[in-house]
């Protein structure tokens, strides 16, 4: 039994799809003592880091794969993933920056920004708490990123209703139960329970499946329907930053947030996972692990296809790929300055001859 679970836990998602573990480890030998040390220094001062990364993952990863399509800034004329209304409270992109800066002065245009979210993300559940992982690395950047692809799970969704978005990622029941386990740190908006502490199904009453203490202490925070902020609450009541089962603990004594939380205490397939991860921190943290690594594996651009992105915000620019032709600073004396074999300079002005230079700068 121990030795199937450590094929699955261990063996497994090293060679599945085409990432392996170390990819960097020739052509960028310290990319991941750099993502960890630039996600130590943010955890340091912020903790709830560990939060925005884990679902920055998962957001990227389900709309177009973990491609780093999520990150992509809109455009005057292209709306991009990041623009949309499930993304809108997303964060944890400034991080990102800082750990590709550190990447390029180091490798430049060695590693994507797919595979940064992903290291980065394990890194910070570490430190939160959560189990430590080899995470296999080769992702590329996704060439295209379009607010009308974004088509994410809304917290009203049973566990029936949901499960659908996570199969069709190649994930199961367990998976999406271990998963939600993320929901063990971070925060919602108030406006997301809103129903739940003052109005529930109509009833200008609370939910009568939340811990009565709990819908008094939440509603010290969060105002009535009409308010003008949307003030936040954690999600794991319990420990808040840290990244364990208490989560599924929490849901057990109908102390669970939102509403797909509490229903994966009371849907009849889920419930006995929650128990069991409830119960057992060894096991949730074996399960989340597989499941991180396999939300890491969705869809992702390996080999020659995509890009790695210069700038996680914007795509390569095409001029970017590298094309034989002259090099901006001189070049020895072998290759003869590009004008040279001009014609006289006298008839190097005016419109005709911006046509050439045209070449260098790249399409
Ligand atoms: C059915 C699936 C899911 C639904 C409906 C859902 C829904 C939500 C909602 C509504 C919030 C609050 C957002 C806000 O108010 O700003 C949230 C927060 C969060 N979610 Fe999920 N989620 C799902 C799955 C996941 C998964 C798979 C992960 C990670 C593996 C995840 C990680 C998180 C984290 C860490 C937060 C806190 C974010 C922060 O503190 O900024 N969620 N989720």
């Amino acid at each position: 039994m121990k030795i199937a679970a450590l094929v699955l836990c261990c063996i497994l998602p090293v060679i599945s799809a085409q990432l392996r573990v170390g990819f960097y480890s020739q052509s960028c030998p310290l990319a991941e003592a750099i993502v960890q040390r630039v996600v130590l220094n943010r955890f340091r001062t912020d903790r709830s880091i560990t939060a925005a990364l884990l679902r920055m993952h998962f957001h990227d990863c389900f709309v177009q794969g973990c491609d780093a399509s999520l990150l992509i800034d809109s455009t005057p004329t292209k709306s991009s993933e990041k623009d949309t209304e499930p993304n809108f409270s997303v964060r944890g992109y400034d991080l990102i920056d800082e750990i590709k800066k550190n990447l390029e002065a180091a490798c430049p245009s060695i590693v994507s920004c797919a595979d940064v979210v992903a290291l980065a993300t394990r890194d910070s559940v570490a430190l939160a708490g959560g189990p430590r992982y080899s995470l296999p690395t080769g992702r590329r950047d996704g060439l295209v990123s379009d607010a009308e692809e974004v088509d994410l799970p809304g917290p009203d969704l049973s566990v029936q209703e949901a499960l659908p978005f996570f199969t069709a990622k190649g994930m199961n029941l367990n998976d999406m139960v271990t998963l939600l386990g993320a929901h063990t740190i971070g925060i919602t908006h108030c406006s997301f329970i809103q129903d739940r502490l003052f109005d529930f199904d109509g009833t200008k009453k609370p939910d009568p499946s939340m811990d009565p203490a709990l819908v008094t202490q939440l509603s010290r925070t969060c105002q009535a329907p009409g308010g003008s902020s949307d003030p936040q609450v954690f999600l794991d009541q319990n420990a808040s930053f840290v990244v364990d089962n208490q989560f599924y603990s929490q849901v057990i004594k109908k102390r669970g947030i939102l509403p797909i939380d509490v229903n994966l205490g009371t849907d009849r397939s889920s419930a006995p996972i929650v128990a069991r991860f409830a119960s057992n921190g060894n096991l949730f943290n074996q399960n989340f692990v597989n499941a991180l690594i396999k939300l890491a594996n969705v869809e992702v651009l390996v080999g020659s296809a995509g890009e790695i992105r210069k700038n996680c915000r914007v795509f390569n620019p095409k001029s970017s790929i590298p094309k034989p032709g002259p090099p901006k600073t001189p070049p020895p004396k072998k290759s003869p300055p590009r004008k040279a074999p001009s014609p006289p300079p006298k008839k190097s002005s005016g419109k005709k001859p911006r046509t050439p230079p045209k070449k260098p700068g790249g399409n």
